[in-house]
């Protein structure tokens, strides 16, 4: 495990950008699994700047994010499918029809989540995953539970991460409370992990890679894979 200490989130989210944009170089056809939330926002940022500048080139890369909301259409501005339109695919040349997340409207979830899975199996696996991580250790939407669930499936949020997420939701009420996420299981078998981190989730980086690997705190579980990156900074 590399972890990489930055003084700022503009470095953070250059360095991850780098790292990123280092993946699209050496295969233009790779699948980049990614995330939503606060920590990504400045490296997409970047990747999108560097795409308009014509360093990087998205026509062939593949996407599939880690979770949607249960229950959103994408049209909503608080799905994760309109984020990630908004910070970044509309942002850079990649075609749409290679951008992929799970369907937080399908009727049977269940359905969803193992279509999901099959689809991320079918692209042939993730390259390259960036994740950030929930103040409770949550990776994707994995939170603190007994086992560490395997496959794409639906999950009930925390409380915990119901409030942190409420800050983007004008009312507490309106926060979606399921999701579908990947599981641990499909983010182990990505081979490369990216994990970014500002400087208030200290804390449980450290009990995340330092202590011990419970389905407890999620994110432990990277302690067992072969390439992980984690970038911290000091300061937001
Ligand atoms: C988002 C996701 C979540 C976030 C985490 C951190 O797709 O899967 O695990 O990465 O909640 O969110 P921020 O970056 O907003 O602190």
């Amino acid at each position: 495990m590399r972890i990489l200490e930055t003084g700022s989130y503009q470095e953070m989210s250059v360095l991850a950008a780098g790292i990123l944009g280092a993946q699209v170089l050496l295969k233009p056809n790779c699948v980049l699994g990614l995330a939503t939330g606060s920590s990504p926002i400045g490296a997409y940022e970047e990747l999108s700047k560097n795409c308009q500048n014509g360093l990087l080139d998205f026509s062939q890369v593949r996407t599939v994010n880690l979770d949607e909301y249960c229950g959103l259409a994408p049209e909503n501005p608080q799905s994760y499918r309109y984020f990630m339109d908004q910070h970044l695919f509309s942002r850079i040349n990649i075609r749409k029809e290679n951008t992929h997340l799970p369907n937080g409207m399908a009727p049977d979830l269940e359905e969803e989540s193992r279509r999901y899975e099959a689809l991320i199996e079918g692209l042939g696996g993730v390259d390259l995953q960036l994740l950030g991580i929930g103040h409770n250790g949550h990776i994707g939407f994995n939170e603190p539970c007994s086992d560490f669930p395997r496959d794409v499936h639906q999950v009930q949020l925390t409380e915990s991460t119901i409030t942190a997420n409420s800050r983007l939701f004008s009312r507490r009420e309106d926060v979606p409370t399921t999701a579908i996420t990947m599981g641990i299981g499909t983010i182990l078998k990505a081979g490369k992990i990216l994990l970014i981190a500002g400087e208030e989730k200290k804390e449980i980086i450290e009990r995340s890679l330092f202590g011990k690997v419970t389905p407890q705190v999620p994110a432990s579980v990277l302690q067992l894979h072969r390439d992980v990156t984690v970038i911290t900074c000091k300061r937001s």
